[in-house]
């Protein structure tokens, strides 16, 4: 095997005679994915360097210009000018060397910080912001979702259980169904928010530092704050604070939520489209066609969704797995934490950005949505009730409209045109006001108590949801609800 005969120019490299060899420099780098947090890195380093200024351990010029350094350094990484090297393993030590050719007091920077603490903060930046995004994106498909529902009033449409015709409901009832999934998704990432808003910085490797270090400074200037009083928030044991990934754990959670629920609204949509239900058009922009049949229009942006959650989901349980069997504290495993999290981070915000566009050129189709919600089997449920309002035991309605569903099909006849007398055979608590059972109109007003798709109920749905979206909320701040 062929070795680097030269002493190992590594950081770290002190102890070593040799350097690694370039297979284990490739197996074991991490900058062609973690570059992505230069951002936050180069945020963490101007705050530590502040802090170890503001504690006495730098001078004020070396902090200056390390953070003139690091600044520079960020404007080029934005702008493509900066040459990530594999040889460096990660972003902190790419960052840091380029750094301190520049400005040779960086090499005070490192002081009282490890790059387990220091990647430990990089990552809770980085969910900060990724909740933050995400919260945004959620909120602009619930603000298309309640729009839709609102245009979509006066549609009727068969709802579904077991996918067999159950009950009537309105196309704006089934859609503030989705709202209520996608705002608990909000709710949720706000928690995750939360969970990352607290600053890791100062734990140093496992215990902490020596040196008169201000843990609070830190967290304040990164903003690691109470979103009410201001205070820093910061973690309150060392070996915990760099061997914790349950934010890791808890955001590509919220993603895979997020995923099915995406996944579920895509499923409803694809079935709505199908010749057989046709409830629905998609838009020509989302819809793709087929190199060999030359009438079809395929759902693919929604078929891709439900596609994708299925790698949400993938990406969280390679995230149990990989944090279940580690001991105490930081194991280079670790480093395997942050490609599932970069990629349920890219998949579910673009997933978001596609639905909500896709929502915006959808259109029910009125005319088969009205004939498939005039079957009248979809009211037997309203019978029995207009039985019960007559005395009768539930469990012996049911039974009667039951018997009634059964002479419909035998006989061949429209439940609600079968004749007064074999309704009353069957009943005999029925008068011939039966039939108006089955008219639409009434089984929507007899259905506005809260949560219940009476017109009145979703006119109070939908203007709730606006003023609850109208105000403009940032993740961690307020609620949904
Ligand atoms: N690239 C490493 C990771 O993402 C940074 C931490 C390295 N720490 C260490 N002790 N080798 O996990």
């Amino acid at each position: 095997m062929k070795k680097t005969a030269k002493k190992s120019q590594a950081s770290w490299g002190g102890r070593f005679s040799e350097g690694p060899s370039d297979l284990m420099l490739r197996f074991s780098e991490s900058v062609s994915f973690d570059s992505l947090l230069a951002e936050f890195d180069v945020q963490g380093s101007v705050a530590h360097a502040k802090m170890l200024a503001k504690s006495g351990i730098i001078t004020k010029t070396e902090c200056a210009r390390i953070v003139a350094g690091l600044e520079k350094i960020l404007k080029r990484i934005k702008e493509g000018d900066f040459e990530w090297q594999t040889s460096l393993e990660d972003v902190h030590m790419n960052i840091e060397q380029a750094l301190t050719k520049e400005v040779p007091e960086a090499a005070k920077l490192h002081t009282a910080r490890s790059r387990n603490d220091q990647v430990a903060t990089d990552m809770r930046l980085f969910f900060k912001f990724a909740c933050a995004q995400i919260a945004e994106k959620l909120e602009k498909l619930l603000l298309a979702l309640v729009d839709f529902a609102d245009a979509n009033r006066d549609v009727l449409i068969p709802g579904y259980t077991h996918m067999q015709r159950a009950q009537p409901v309105s196309a704006a009832h089934h859609i503030l169904a989705w709202v209520e999934m996608f705002a608990r998704d909000l709710e949720r990432f706000r928690f995750v928010f939360e969970g990352a808003n607290v600053c890791p910085l100062g734990s140093g490797a496992i215990a902490g530092t020596t040196l008169p270090i201000d843990r609070l400074e830190s967290a304040s200037i990164l903003g690691f704050v109470d979103s009410e009083s201001g205070d820093p928030i910061v973690t309150g044991n060392s070996m915990d604070a760099v061997a914790d990934r349950d934010s890791f754990l808890e955001f590509s959670f919220a993603c895979a939520v997020l995923g099915v629920h995406l996944s579920r609204v895509c499923e409803d949509v694809i079935i709505w489209n199908t010749s057989e239900f046709a409830f629905l058009w998609l838009p020509d922009t989302f819809t793709t066609g087929s190199s060999l049949m030359p009438q079809k229009k395929n759902p693919d942006a929604f078929e891709l969704m439900r596609g994708k959650s299925a790698k949400l989901i993938g990406n969280l349980s390679a995230l149990f797995a990989l944090v279940k069997g580690l001991p105490m504290t930081y194991n280079r495993d670790l480093q395997e934490d942050k490609p599932p999290v970069f990629d349920s981070f890219n998949q579910t915000s673009i997933c978001l950005d596609v639905l909500t566009a896709c929502i915006g050129g959808m259109k029910f189709r009125r005319e088969k949505c009205a004939a498939a919600v005039s079957d009248p089997m979809l009211l037997a449920t309203d019978l029995a009730d207009y039985f019960v309002m007559r005395g009768v035991p539930f469990r012996k309605a049911h039974h009667m409209v039951g018997e009634l569903v059964a002479l419909s099909e035998k006989t061949a006849t429209p439940i609600n045109e079968l004749s007064d007398s074999d309704v009353f055979a069957v009943c005999d608590k029925a008068d011939s006001s039966w039939r108006d059972v089955f008219n639409l109109a009434r089984a929507f007003e007899m259905r506005e108590k809260i949560g219940m798709p009476g017109r009145r109920q979703i006119a109070a749905q939908i203007s709730a949801w606006r003023e609850l979206l109208g105000g403009s909320k940032k993740a961690g701040k307020g609620k949904a609800k």
